[in-house]
């Protein structure tokens, strides 16, 4: 955001350019991830488990198949809902971002397309990880609600895909905090020029 805009903020604004000291949506963003993954991977376990089914009575884990994609299901509404948090936050946390000038990512991208991009992208995201919670509930409640198999290979496929998505969106992210700085205090007391080890 424009310098001017960001001293109305005041003495609010600490040296990691946020009224707050560890900024928010870089914790977030690995419940959105790591959540969608666990309900994609759960439900893979849950269509493949008459094939691994000797292997859990070898190791004597008591699984059952509902009980793999019950946990695909809940992990995916829990994705759904957070993602409205990581997607407000970074929204929150962009506004206040003074990037690094005169840096190119390792993709070559200028701090402003990485950030554009990002933010198309995690909005995007979140859409599409609605439409697989509504879809996946379809499944659930009504189209396989008395089949052994709970999801379709439709829905792995394109949980898949989005793993993809996921990816790039992430690695933007990370070129926002490692490369143009946004919001690591070592990085923004250099750009003051001030020595980040004599704080
Ligand atoms: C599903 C949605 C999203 C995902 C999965 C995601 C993922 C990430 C990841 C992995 C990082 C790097 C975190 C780190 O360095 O530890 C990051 C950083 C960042 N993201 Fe996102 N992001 C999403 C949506 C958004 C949106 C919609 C915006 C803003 C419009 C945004 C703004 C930022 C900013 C400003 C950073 C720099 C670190 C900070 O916030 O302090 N993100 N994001």
């Amino acid at each position: 955001m424009n310098p001017d805009l960001l001293e109305q903020m005041g003495n609010q604004i600490g040296f990691n350019g946020l009224p707050y000291i560890v900024p928010i949506h870089p914790n977030l963003v690995h419940l959105t991830l790591g959540l969608f993954i666990a309900a994609i991977a759960f439900d893979i376990v849950g269509v493949l488990f008459p094939v691994e089914k000797a292997v859990f009575r070898y190791l004597a884990i008591p699984v059952t198949r509902s009980g793999l994609f019950d946990v695909g299901w809940y992990n995916l509404v829990a994705a759904a809902i957070i993602t409205f948090f990581t997607v407000a936050s970074g929204f929150y946390e962009i506004m206040l971002a003074v990037p690094v000038a005169g840096v190119r990512s390792a993709w070559g991208l200028e701090a402003l397309e990485t950030m554009l991009w990002h933010g198309v992208g995690g909005v995007f995201l979140l859409a599409l990880i609605v439409l697989m919670t509504v879809w996946r509930g379809f499944q659930r409640f009504r189209w396989r609600k008395d089949m052994a198999r709970q999801v379709q290979w439709s829905y792995l496929g394109v949980g898949l895909l989005i793993f993809l998505l996921m990816f790039l969106q992430g690695t933007l992210g990370a070129h926002l905090g490692g490369e143009f700085g946004v919001h690591v205090t070592a990085d923004q007391l250099l750009r003051l020029g001030e020595n980040p080890n004599q704080l």
